[in-house]
């Protein structure tokens, strides 16, 4: 069944107000015609403003980088659905594993965020992925189970309905070092399988992307792979030819 890619940029913490509106300004331009690809961006919170206004009359997406699970009350630091939907934010990405590693979040409570953004219509973008070491001891495919299986256990299978998955291996992310297509595909095969083995319909339809030193120099190769949905990306969204490059090869790729 055909799937709709999604392109997401992680901008991580990076920018300030200047440099989200020039960046969206040239992502508008250089993004002008694509039809075939879903793109969204995720710029630090402190930003939603900027990039709202920005994005007005694009067919950009706006995104944010993580969410708490309270939706209001003495919470201090934390950013809840609501507040992110008051500023248009669609893409809410959790369980990155640099949240995961500096923010000690675990499986379980990454499975309420999961849960408080399908409670307020937003779209959650699961990171999952192994480390090196766990890639290296074969452990790949029970990482990223393990990851899957905590959403479920707490939700059910049907909560990755609308859902998006992002494939990152950690020992990919911010390294140059990108997983191959073939090594990128086995494991998204493997991701689709085990969501089939409780429901084929929400494998069908759940977007998986890839992310991991995804750049305009490979991102056209990994598309080719039928169960890359798309990419999210971190360093080469910050730059706006490179990620209309990226958008454009997963529009070509997948229509
Ligand atoms: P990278 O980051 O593209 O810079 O490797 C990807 C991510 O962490 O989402």
């Amino acid at each position: 069944m055909a799937r709709r890619p999604l392109v997401m940029g992680n901008w991580k913490l990076n920018g300030d107000k200047s440099f989200t509106k020039e960046l969206i300004e040239n992502l508008k331009s250089e993004l002008a015609g694509v039809n075939g690809c879903d793109v969204a961006i995720a710029p630090p919170v402190m930003y939603l403003a900027e990039a709202e206004t920005s994005l007005i009359g694009s067919q950009i997406l706006l995104g944010a980088q993580n969410v708490d699970v309270n939706v209001k009350g003495a919470f201090t630091g934390d950013i809840s659905t609501e507040m992110l939907k008051d500023f248009g934010a669609k893409y809410i990405i959790i369980g990155h594993s640099e949240r995961r590693t500096y923010h000690k979040e675990s499986d379980e409570f990454i499975a309420k965020k999961f849960a408080a953004l399908k409670e307020a219509g937003l779209v959650p973008v699961l990171c999952i992925g192994e480390s090196e070491a766990e890639n290296e001891a074969g452990k790949t495919e029970e990482v990223c189970a393990r990851q899957i299986d905590s959403v479920i256990n707490a939700l059910g299978v049907e909560a990755f309905n609308g859902a998006v998955i992002a494939y990152e291996p950690i020992w990919a992310i911010g390294t140059g070092k990108s997983a191959t297509p073939e090594q990128a595909q086995s494991v998204h095969a493997f991701i689709r399988g085990h969501i089939a083995t409780k429901s084929q319909a929400v494998a069908d339809q759940v977007i998986i992307q890839y992310g991991g030193s995804v750049n305009d120099a490979n991102a056209a190769e990994l598309f080719t792979q039928p169960d890359i949905d798309g990419a999210l990306v971190g360093g080469a969204s910050l730059k706006a030819p490179a990620f209309a490059v990226i958008v454009k090869a997963a529009e070509a790729a997948k229509n």
